[in-house]
Parts: structure tokens; sequence; C-alpha cells
């Protein structure tokens, strides 16, 4: 097993947050072969190095974290003497495993599966309001104030009053979000309303969405890395409260207007970085055809397209032109892919691209006070320059930052603490646009401020972009 860093160490062995596991080490509590660790980015050989924590030996097994699109008919318990469970089903040998949260036998959908009780705790307790949602199919009509009382919190049948709930989408099947986990919790709100539940599925739990996740029905996988640590990055975010109040999960509205959260004031900020495709100009629809178009060359027509983009989604240029090398055994250079690439693109950049909603006034209102700008993004800054020339912004851009000038793509932070060390502006002082999770996560991880930006192309991700960022704009006219 390759060496790690110390504070990477105590987070996968599940001592805390990130921010806790530097916390450890900076008051000397970890030690390594006797002698204390300085720095979170020490390394430790976890099967050679000897390693305490307060006295106490620590031995590596990094936590398991699994994710399963649960079929019908399956126990959502650890062991069962005549049914099978999620465990059984998963073929989970490790002790410890358990199912974060019940859903019912015949409940369908996204279900998370670790030994990381913390972390579990962290998505369960009411006081914490996780979003859990639901896709609902009911027979009967719901009532005409259905999304009043949901919202007001529905009182169950055994007088239970449950936290306020929202009614994203009213239909048939419906959509409701909920924060708690009571037994049978979103039968018995149906029921409460007269209806009765025919089909229930868990879309979503918190940042981990089964759309995203790309589980067909009964799939399941381990979480990558970087979505493990996504999901402790949103749990550590989120403080246990006592006592009700609103669904207030940021910038994911009820309906209610006092529960929209405020854009932050753009006068605080020196700073402001874009990300470029889908988030300063309308392009994203280009790339999929010129995946499609580049991948036929060389025969290659039997893909998945939207497989595809949510792999390379947030790569830098030669990180795709290594996944597709590897994934399609395509016989050219990354350089050479990357050249292809732009002839294809830069012409469509130059005529066919316009700018998103009121980001040309925007740009015109910050560089009027002299703020600073970049463009942070992960495409060549040739297409870049071609299309903010042509766009007539590129007086407006202090600086184009490619992910292929730092060491990894989003959402590794690089490219924005590089971008902000470059504009001679603090982290804290520079605002960040994005329009994917990945791009968020990056500007969060490199301690900004960012706000997630509208787009077609993303839609489907709107409410995991909401939660994630905690600002949301369809035109950059809201901010001014
Ligand atoms: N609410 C229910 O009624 N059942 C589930 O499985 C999950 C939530």
């Amino acid at each position: 097993m390759e060496q790690m860093r110390a504070d990477r160490f105590l987070t996968a062995l599940g001592y805390g947050s990130r921010s806790e596991a530097k916390k450890i080490i900076r008051e000397g509590r970890l030690l390594k072969n006797g002698l204390p660790v300085k720095r979170p980015e020490e390394r430790i050989a976890p099967e050679t190095d000897r390693v305490e924590l307060d006295g106490a030996a620590v031995r590596f097994e990094p936590m398991e974290y699994w994710v399963l699109n649960k079929p019908a008919g399956i126990l959502c318990a650890t062991e069962d003497r005549y049914r099978e469970t999620v465990i059984s089903y998963m073929g989970l040998k490790r002790r410890g495993m358990v199912p974060c949260g019940r859903l019912d036998l015949d409940t369908e959908g996204l279900l998370l599966v670790t030994d990381d009780g913390q972390l579990v705790h962290r998505l369960l307790a009411p006081g914490r309001h996780v979003d859990k949602r639901y896709e609902v199919s009911y027979s009967g009509e719901l009532p005409p104030d259905a999304a009043e009382r949901f919202d007001q919190g529905i009182i169950l049948e055994d007088g239970t009053r449950c936290m306020p709930a929202e009614l994203e989408e009213p239909g048939n099947p419906a959509i409701l979000r909920i924060q708690e986990g009571k037994f049978h919790q979103v039968k018995r709100m149906f029921r409460a309303l007269g209806t009765t539940v025919t089909h229930l599925k868990r879309l979503s739990m918190g940042p981990l969405y089964l759309d995203s996740l790309n589980l067909r029905d009964g799939e399941f996988r381990r979480l990558t890395e970087s979505e493990v640590q996504m999901l402790r990055e949103f749990t550590e975010g989120k403080r246990e409260e006592t006592g009700s109040r609103k669904m207030n999960t940021p910038g994911a509205g009820n309906g209610t207007e006092s529960c929209e959260p405020e854009l932050p004031d753009i006068n605080r900020f020196r700073a402001f970085l874009f990300d470029f495709d889908g988030t300063l100009v309308d392009s994203m629809w280009m790339w999929g055809a010129i995946d499609e178009a580049y991948l036929r060359r060389f025969g290659i027509t039997d893909f998945s397209a939207e497989n595809l983009s949510s792999k390379i989604v947030g790569m830098s240029l030669p990180e795709c032109a290594e996944y597709f090398r590897k994934e399609f055994h395509i016989p050219a250079e990354p350089a050479e892919m990357i050249r292809d690439w732009e002839e294809m693109t830069v012409e469509k950049y130059r005529r066919e691209v316009p700018l998103k909603p009121g980001a040309r006034h925007f740009l015109d209102v910050i560089k009027g006070r002299g703020e600073k700008t970049a463009i942070t993004s992960s495409n060549s800054p040739r297409m870049i320059r071609a299309a903010a020339d042509s766009l007539g912004i590129s007086e407006k851009i202090d600086l184009i930052i490619t992910a292929d000038e730092v060491a990894s793509g989003k959402p590794d932070p690089a490219i924005y603490i590089e971008a902000a060390k470059r504009l001679g502006v603090a982290p804290e002082d520079c605002l960040v646009f994005e329009d994917i999770p990945e791009g968020i996560l990056a500007g969060k991880r490199a301690g900004m401020t960012v706000v997630a930006v509208k787009d077609d192309f993303s839609a489907g991700q709107e409410a995991e972009k909401k939660a994630l960022a905690g600002y949301m704009i369809g035109s950059y006219e809201e901010l001014l």
C-alpha cells in the first residue's frame, strides 16, 4: 500500500474530518515511529510505520463505503435468518458494515452501506437536517393544500408531528424531500393525506444522488475516494441542531420565501473566478457531439455518451486524453488528441457560443470597480481565447488558468489556489462561479465562496449543486 498524508491516514480511519485530523496533528497527539508528526502533509506508510494516537497503537484498517441501488424484496438489515439482507445481497464480509438508514422491504433506491459509524450518525441525526428525496407513486388524490401541509409538518395518525418537508414535485409520482427518517415515514405521511403509497424509491441522500452514481436497479459499487471525501466534507459542514425549524438547506427552495438564502454580497470580494464552459459561456451542449464525432473517426460507436460525459466531467484535457487512450485504446499521443479536439471546436467557439445570461453586464460592473477576474477552466487556453475574443470580453479578464497548468483537475482545488496566488488575492476574498459539482467542490476546497450557475447540461444535478455551493443563480444580474 502506498504512503499517505498523515491527515488522510486519520480521516481514512474515521478519526473525524480533515480539519479535525489537522487539529490532532497540530496538538502533537499523533506519533510516527515514536516521534510526533509535525505537519498534515507528512507521509505515513500504513503497513510499516508504527503509528500511535494519544498513546494507543493505531492499525490501518480503512473504512469501506458502498452504495447500492436497492431492489425491492431485500431486507435493510445486517442479518436475518430467513431473508436476503442488503449485506448478504452485496456479499460484504467485513465486520461492522451497516446500511445507513432503513428502507422498507418493498422500497427501492439509494442506500449507503459503510462501517463508518460516525458518518452514519451525521447523515441520520434529525438535528443535522440532511435531505433525503423520494419518488413516491400513490393511489388516491393528494389534497390541493398538500404542499403547504408538508411544509408545515404533517401530523401522523398517532399524533406525531413530522418536521417540515417539501413536495418538490406534486404529480404522481411525486417527489418528496424530508430531513428525518421515522419508521415508514413517507408512507405514513402520504396516508395522513388520504392516499396510499404504491411504490417508493429513494433518489438522494445529502450529496449522494442515484442519477450521478450511475447505478442501475440492483447494482452496487464502492464510492470513489473523491466521493467519500465529498461526503465527509458535506457532513462536516452540517452542525447538529436541536428544536424544530423550517427546512433551510442552502439554496434548496421550499416554496417559502424566507427559506431562500441571500446571495453573497459581491462587495465583499476582491477577485471573481469563473469556470468557462457552462458557467461563463453556454457551450456544454457541443461537447457530447465532439466526443461522438472524434470516437467515430476510430470506428467507435458503441458507448454511452451520458456515461462518458459523467466520467470525464471536470478532467483537464490531458486527463481526458489519457482516459480516451485507456478506455477506447485510441492510438494517438495526448498532445495530438488535444490538437484534434481544438481543431474540431475552435470554430464553434468563435461562432456559436454565447455568454451566459447577465455575464457581460456583470463583468462590466466588477471591472468598473477595479476588481480582479480570472477564468479557471479544464478547457484549453486556445479555445478559451478564441471564444473570449469573439465575445469581446478578453480585456475584462486578467488571468486565464487551465487545469493542465496544475497537478490535477477539479475537484482538486489546485487550479483555484493557483489562481488566487497569481492574482495576489486571499482565497477567502475570492468568489467562484461553477456549473458542475466537481468544480463547486474544487472552489470550496480552496476555501472560497462558490455560487453555482444553472446550466441545461447539468439540470438533473441542480439540487446537488445547490446543496454543495449553498448559492445558485440563473443569471448574473441576480447578484447586482
Ligand atoms: N419512508 C418509508 O415509508 N419507507 C421507506 O422505506 C423510507 C422512507
